[in-house]
This record gives structure tokens, C-alpha cells and sequence, in this order.
């Protein structure tokens, strides 16, 4: 049959089944659902090849074949024929240069295609249109086949195709924080899809599929175990098992690595020290290593976190992080084994009475004087920031404190402290200002990308590792629109000088088609969610602020402070904020190159958004912007909070051009989001406002006249209580129900007759799921139950939820009750309720 027809019949069926098909959406396929091309692409493929042919067998090449085959049948409706080289016809050529070279004459790439690069090249073969992906390496070609399928999927013509593409670098790792236990230290999306029990899975499905979505990235390595490691990863008995897990990782040219526990010597092998510099010690890394090549002969090596959160290290022993690298490096270097040692060191029980110290210059401190002493197989895996993940933090120092040592940037794709996959934050732009930001370290300028790229000091390895937490949740990540994440983690190492925007319109075309109301409008959410997570949470560098101590979700303002985990902002009645100058401050600036030191050494200098990390700042201090800090303060949240209303206006706009799985998830997400906004706002701002005694110009801060508060209703079982931090509760108040068959909370409508949406803030615990029913008069009129699996089982911040019952007609005298029925631990707590006017 021939194509143009076949394809108009596929056409037709789809079109067909498009419907249904679209609804059925569950996220498992991420970016790679390989959906029916719509009605105007699908034309441009008219004179696709229909033949398949592979340059030679090999486990990639196969999964590059069959990803071609399936990408092709679901986006064309193509079956490709898979036929021998060289026979002719149309067909798709898959292969490296170097076979294709010998086989194809006459095919000559404009420039080298080397490694895990690749060349899509539409060419004219004995007469026959064709299309030749061609890689640096097997890897290169699988690499080729998913750029292909994307053009595609994206609608691009692929009719004279010449690109060639190479990595920025070479090492582009995810890490997963997996126990073996089955748990995910820092997962928000479901339990561990690699371990179960103490085990690797039996069924590693998931597994392959997580391999293929790496790949499709470009991602070549992936170590799969909480780097606060369990040391039986290393006992022999476990190795079979991850030989099983490194097994369906080859297929997709993923290698695998573990993290390991240093005292792994002493706490499973039978010797009574791990020194890294005691004879006995390295003999065990040499023989554990070996053991390790002869199972899994292209094992990636080890990652290792020492000296960190109460993780032993050479310290110790007196020993330097080097002295500890390089013995388990020797160890690896024969077999091409890589250590990646964190540079995430610092001494958590620092005292916070003292002004000098500082956790932001760990980091530095320890690894700095160490340049020059780590083997060329080690590579210092630094966080993106000196302290942890935050909202807002300056580039770690350390970049360009290293000029003969590798180094990896260490970025989070779980969004440990930007919302937890509840609240949608796209990170790209945060992670392009890191990566281009210029470090100074050279005449020329010297960006981030360049410095861990190993471009800029011409090391020879290092790059991207992205911290992904991804689970057993069906979509991988929970939030549907978080998947943005690992996506552009993967295309920023492949490639640092993509724009967020380009990738955010790549993501969102693969993951729910071209409909042009569709990207533009989630392209321009994911773009604003960053700014608007900042804004609501960490005002001007300040961090997060949320309580590091527990969940890192909620607010939680004073819990950095006064204790030793050096996350301190130092708020106080006349200021926030870190003075880290090296003039008067704890000399933080000083790490950097002195014409970055120069920028951040004056708060006139500095920019507006880092200020507070760099600065103790009065409250009212002027900022660049024109207004105070505290103002700032003010506007920020309260702009930010009422952006993610917007946010929730803009998905709607959607309904009908999105699934109704999908679209469903995202706006309950959404409206959540838009809740919690508010907590946090609330938190904040009602925090400052006591602090600063400084009333906000626009008059929103401490004034609510919608609200009704909990513990001002007549109350019938429900009793007070206080709510601490006092802040993370309106007035801080709320009432619990410590009766089995219920309590009720009622209060008169007292405003105006007319149309009105209630909102009832509660509380919803993990450890329980309380009722609640909500009566005007005696006619009941809506009732839900807290089941939700919040990070908390206490009532505050973390646990805060808002039901809101809309279009509600109410008159004067009338009586609203809400009952609540408590579960187990949970006491249906309320906080208070809000009635807002809404036009008819
Ligand atoms: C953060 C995180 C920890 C993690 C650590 C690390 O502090 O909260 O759970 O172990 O980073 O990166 O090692």
C-alpha cells in the first residue's frame, strides 16, 4: 500500500480514536507518548521512509530500532520494515559514522560527530530518499533516534535534515535518593521503583521505562541509592541484584553506580578501621571493586557522601577528602570506574553565636586547598548553591575554586524546597542563571556550564547531575507538570545554552501536543512558577523559609535560627538577613573571584534578590527597586500568592484541550497550590509585621475582613488550641474535636444577602482522615473527608487545606455550621473561614 494512503486511513482511525485515546492520559509515557500526529503535521511526513536497517546488532541499537518502530507507528501509523543494510528503498539508516562510512560512500558529516553526538542527515541513497542517524557511538545513535522522534512528535520537517549535535560534556548523571528499604529520602512521588524489602524489585519494568525516559534525555549514568548509603549495597550478596538492574540499564546506555558508606570496611568488612591511608582498607576497595567488574563490566562507579549530616568520613582519621577520593578511585581506575565525591561537607552542629560562622563557605573551605590532589577519575560534585537546595541562593563559590579537579554541578530535580511536587515550579530558569552566571575565573568569561563542563580548565571529565526522586507514582513525579523538570535537567546537560523557554515548548508539545492554546499557555506558567514560588516563600535571598528541621514544605521562620544547621537568616526587630562580607561579615564574599567578591561585598551592589543572603538589611533599607524590605516583603507575597490564582484562571482555559486525567490532576494541584500560597503569605507577612512593627502601605498585611476565625464560633465539642509557630495558623488558633461522634463550629451570616464563595481552612493530617460536613440552616450542603497524604501529622502549616464551597447564596440571620467527625490522630481542626462576594 502506499504510504500517502496508508497514512490517510491511519489518519482517519486516529482521528477517530483521538478522543478516547486523549482521555486515557496517565503520564506514564511522560514526553515519549508518541501520540497521532494532528491532522496539519501529518502531511509533512507523506514521504517518510518505511524500511528500517541497523549498521549491526547490539542491546542500544536494538532499543534505538524498536523506539524508532514504536515512535513512528504511534505518531504516523507506519509499521517500519526492518530490512538488511544496504537493500534499498526508503528507509531510516541507523548506525555509527564509522559503519556508515564504510558502507554508505559518499556520506561525509560537515564536522566530526565524536562519541555520544550524533548527525540526522535526510540524503539520497541509490536513488531513495533517506534518513541516516548517525552516532559518535551506539549511544550517540540512540541519542539521533529520540532527537528524530521528537522533531516529529513536535511537527518539525524532517525532509532535509542535516544536524549535527554533540554533548556539552560528558558526565550528564541522575542520582535517586532511594533506600532499599522501599522508602525515597526527599520522594514525592510514590515508594522506590529499584528496591523493595531490603531487595532490588523483582519486576523491573518501571525500571526499564525510567532508563528509556533518562536516555531519551541524553542522560548516561544513574545512581540509584540514597547517598546516606545503606552499606549492604556493597555486600556481596547484593550484587547479583544490581547486576540485574545494571543489565536493563545497558540496553539504554545508562550506567549504573551506587552510592557508598566509607565506613564500609569497618561496618561489613571485617576490619576495624576505614582509613582511607591503612593498606588493609584500600586492599578491601580494590577487592570489593573487583568483585564488582566481574558482575557488571561496565559498572559507573560510586558516589559518596562523607563527612556530612552525621555521615563518617576521613575526618576521622584525620585524612583529607582527598586521601578518601583517590583510595577508591585506584580502586576503580582500571576497570574506568568514576568516584563522584559530594562536596556537600559541613559540620551541622556550627554555633549560630557566633557571627564568623558559616555553613555557605563548607564547601570551599574543605575542598579548595585540596585542588590538585584528587585523581583524574574523581569528580567533586557540588550543589548548585553553598547551602542546600533553596529557592534563591547564589552560585556556590567552589566552581571556580577548583582549576585541576573535576567537578560536577549537582542540581535537584525533586523539589525538596521548592514545593514538593504540590506546587508547580519549573526550575529551568534557575538553573540557566546558575549555569551561565560568570564565575570571573579567567580573562574571558567563565560561566558555570564552562567551569563543570571541564571547557574552561580542560579537565577531562565532569558535568551534570541531576537529584530526581522519581517513584513509583504512575507519572513518575506526581505533578504532572514537574516532569518539565527532569526533562530539561536532561537537555541542559546535553545542552547548557538551550533557553528555558525552548525547552519548557519542547516539553509541553511532546507531553500534550500542539494544540498552540496549550503551549503557549502552560510554556508561559511553567516560565512564571519559579519567580512565583520565590515570591511567597523567600523574599530576597533569604532561602526558603520553611521549617528545615522537619519537612522543608511549609513555612517554618524561625526554625533555621538558634540552632546549629547554619541555615540562618538572622531575622530580628530591626533587620534579616546574613552579613557574609568580607569587610564586617563572616567572609563568605571572599570565596568568590574578586570581581564577582566586588559585586556581592555591598548591598549596593548586590542584587536585589540576593540581598538578604549577603547582607543584614534594616527593614527598611532601600532596595533597588525603589521600595523597603519590608514592603518587599509584603508585595512579594501577596502578588505571589494571587499569581497562582492566576495560574488556576489559566489551566482552566484549558478544559477542552486536554485530557480530562490530566487536566483534573493539575487543577486540584493548582487550587491547592493557590491555598498554600496563602499560608505562606499569611505566615510571612503576619511574622514580619510583628517583628518590623512596621504596618504594610497597602494596608493587607494582619487584616483579613472576609475571615471568621475558628475559635470566635460557637463552639459545640470543638475546643481551642494554640498552633505553633503561631504564625502558621490565622490568628494563632485553631479548634480540634476530641469527640468520636463529632463537633460543630457555627456562626451567624451577618453580611449582606447575596452570592458568596466559602472557604473552610482545616486541617488534613496524614494520621487520620477526619469528616467534614457543612450545613446552612439545617440543609446540608457540601461535605468532604481529609484524606489527603500532606507531610505532617500535626496541625499547622504543612497540614493546612482549604475547601471551598462556591456560589453560595446566603441571607442575613442565617446559621452556617460546619461538623467535623475525627479519625484516629486527626481531630478535624479547623483554622478559620473566609467568605468572599463573587459576582453572579
Ligand atoms: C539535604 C536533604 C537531605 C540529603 C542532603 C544531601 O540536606 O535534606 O535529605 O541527604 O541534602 O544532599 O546529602
Amino acid at each position: 500500500m502506499k504510504l500517502k494512503l496508508a497514512a490517510i486511513l491511519w489518519l482517519f482511525l486516529f482521528t477517530a480514536a483521538y478522543a478516547l485515546e486523549a482521555r486515557a492520559e496517565t503520564g506514564y509515557d511522560a514526553w515519549l507518548r508518541y501520540a497521532p500526529l494532528e491532522k496539519t503535521s501529518i502531511s509533512k511526513y507523506e514521504d517518510f521512509p518505511t524500511n528500517i536497517a541497523v549498521t549491526r546488532d547490539s542491546v542500544v541499537l536494538q532499543s534505538a530500532q524498536q523506539e524508532l518502530i514504536r515512535g513512528i507507528q504511534g505518531m504516523l501509523g507506519v509499521s517500519l520494515r526492518p530490512v538488511p543494510n544496504q537493500s534499498g528503498g526508503r528507509a531510516i539508516i541507523l548506525g555509527n559514522v564509522k559503519d556508515l562510512r564504510d558502507r554508505v560512500p559518499g556520506l561525509h558529516p560537515s564536522r566530526e560527530v565524536a562519541g555520544e553526538g550524533f548527525w540526522l542527515k535526510a540524503t539520497k541513497l541509490r536513488g531513495f530518499d533517506c534518513l541516516v542517524v548517525a552516532g559518535g557511538s551506539e549511544r550517540g545513535v540512540l541519542y539521533g533516534v529520540f532527537a528524530l522522534l521528537s522533531k516529529i512528535a513536535r511537527g518539525e520537517n524532517v525532509a532535509s535534515l542535516d544536524e549535527i549535535w554533540q554533548p556539552y560534556a560528558p558526565i550528564r548523571w541522575a542520582n535517586q535518593w532511594d533506600n532499599l528499604d522501599g522508602s525515597i529520602e526527599r520522594g514525592y512521588a510514590g515508594r522506590s521503583i529499584f528496591f523493595e524489602n531490603g531487595n532490588v524489585r523483582d519486576d523491573l519494568t518501571r525500571v526499564r521505562d525510567y532508563a528509556r525516559l533518562l536516555a531519551s534525555v541524553g542522560i548516561n549514568g544513574c545512581a540509584i541509592n540514597n547517598v546516606n548509603a545503606n552499606p549492604r549495597a556493597l555486600e556481596p550478596d547484593f550484587l547479583p541484584q544490581l547486576a540485574r538492574v545494571a543489565d536493563v540499564f545497558r540496553a539504554w546506555g545508562i550506567r549504573l553506580s551506587i552510592a557508598v558508606d566509607l565506613s564500609s570496611p569497618k561496618l561489613i568488612g571485617g576490619l576495624d578501621s576505614f582509613d582511607p591511608l591503612d593498606p588493609r582498607v584500600q586492599e578491601w576497595w580494590r577487592n570489593k571493586v573487583a568483585q564488582f567488574y566481574k558482575q557488571i563490566p561496565d559498572f559507573g562507579g560510586f558516589v559518596v557522601k562523607a563527612d556530612s549530616e552525621g555521615r563518617l568520613g576521613p575526618s576521622a582519621y584525620n585524612r583529607t577528602p582527598a586521601d578518601a577520593a583517590n583510595v577508591i578511585a585506584r580502586a576503580l581506575k582500571p576497570h574506568g570506574g568514576i568516584v563522584f565525591y559530594r562536596a556537600f561537607v559541613y559540620n551541622h552542629h556550627l554555633d549560630w553565636r557566633d557571627p564568623k560562622n558559616d555553613r555557605a563557605k563548607a564547601a570551599y573551605d574543605n575542598f579548595h586547598p585540596l585542588d590538585g590532589q584528587f585523581d583524574d577519575n574523581v569528580i567533586i560534585q557540588i550543589k548548585h548553591g553553598p547551602i542546600d537546595f533553596q529557592a534563591r541562593e547564589p552560585v556556590s563559590p567552589l566552581f571556580s575554586g577548583l582549576e585541576k579537579t573535576n567537578e560536577a554541578i549537582e542540581l535537584q530535580i525533586t523539589q525538596e524546597y521548592t514545593g514538593q511536587q504540590r506546587h508547580l515550579c519549573f526550575l529551568a530558569p534557575m538553573w540557566t542563571e546558575v549555569l551561565d552566571f560568570d564565575m570571573h575565573a579567567g580573562r574571558d568569561s567563565t560561566p558555570v556550564k564552562d567551569l563543570v563542563s571541564g571547557k574552561t580548565f580542560h579537565r577531562p571529565l565532569g558535568g551534570f547531575v541531576g537529584i530526581v526522586n522519581a517513584g513509583l507514582d504512575t507519572n513518575w513525579l506526581a505533578h504532572p507538570l514537574a516532569m518539565a523538570n527532569l526533562y530539561a535537567f536532561g537537555r541542559l546537560a546535553w545542552n547548557p545554552d538551550l533557553s528555558p523557554r525552548t525547552i519548557a515548548e519542547e516539553w509541553t508539545r511532546l507531553t500534550f501536543g500542539n494544540d498552540s492554546l496549550v503551549v503557549s499557555t502552560i510554556v508561559n506558567m511553567q516560565l512564571s512558577s519559579w519567580p512565583v514560588y520565590e515570591s511567597y516563600t523567600g523574599p530576597l535571598g533569604a532561602q526558603t523559609l520553611t521549617d528545615i528541621l522537619g519537612s522543608h514544605y511549609g513555612p517554618g521562620i524561625e526554625s533555621s535560627e538558634e540552632n546549629g544547621w547554619g541555615q540562618w537568616h538572622r531575622a530580628d526587630k530591626e533587620g534579616i538577613g546574613m552579613d557574609r562580607t568580607v569587610a564586617t561579615g563572616t567572609g563568605f564574599v571572599g570565596q568568590y573571584r574578586p570581581r564577582v567578591a566586588q559585586i556581592y561585598e555591598s548591598p549596593a551592589t548586590t542584587p536585589d534578590e540576593l540581598l538578604l543572603f549577603f547582607h543584614h538589611a534594616s527593614y527598611g533599607h532601600v532596595l533597588h527597586s525603589g521600595k523597603t524590605v519590608i514592603q518587599h516583603i509584603y508585595d512579594s507575597h501577596y502578588e505571589g500568592a494571587a499569581r497562582v490564582d492566576e495560574f488556576v484562571r489559566q489551566w482552566k482555559s484549558l478544559k477542552e484541550h486536554i485530557d480530562t486525567a490530566r487536566y483534573d490532576d493539575v487543577l486540584a494541584r493548582l487550587e491547592y497550590q493557590a491555598s498554600h500560597a496563602i499560608v505562606w503569605r499569611d505566615a510571612i507577612c503576619n511574622y514580619f509585621l510583628r517583628e518590623s512593627r512596621i504596618a504594610d502601605a497597602s494596608g493587607r498585611a494582619g487584616h483579613f475582613p472576609n475571615r471568621i476565625e475558628a475559635e470566635a464560633m460557637q463552639l459545640q465539642g470543638y475546643g481551642p488550641v494554640e498552633v505553633t509557630p503561631w504564625e502558621n495558623a490565622s490568628g494563632g488558633k485553631a479548634i480540634e474535636c476530641q469527640q468520636s461522634q463529632g463537633c460543630s463550629a457555627s456562626f451567624p451570616f451577618t453580611r449582606v444577602a447575596g452570592r458568596y464563595a466559602l472557604d473552610i481552612v482545616y486541617f488534613d493530617q496524614k494520621n487520620g482522615e477526619s469528616k467534614f460536613r457543612v450545613f446552612v440552616g439545617d440543609k446540608l450542603i457540601d461535605h468532604w473527608t481529609a484524606d489527603d497524604q500532606l507531610p505532617s501529622t500535626k496541625i499547622g502549616a504543612d497540614s493546612s487545606k482549604r475547601h471551598r464551597i462556591d456560589g453560595l447564596e446566603l441571607h442575613p440571620g442565617e446559621q452556617i455550621r460546619i461538623k467535623g467527625i475525627p479519625d484516629r490522630d486527626e481531630h478535624a481542626a479547623l483554622d478559620y473561614v473566609e467568605l468572599t462576594p463573587t459576582p453572579k
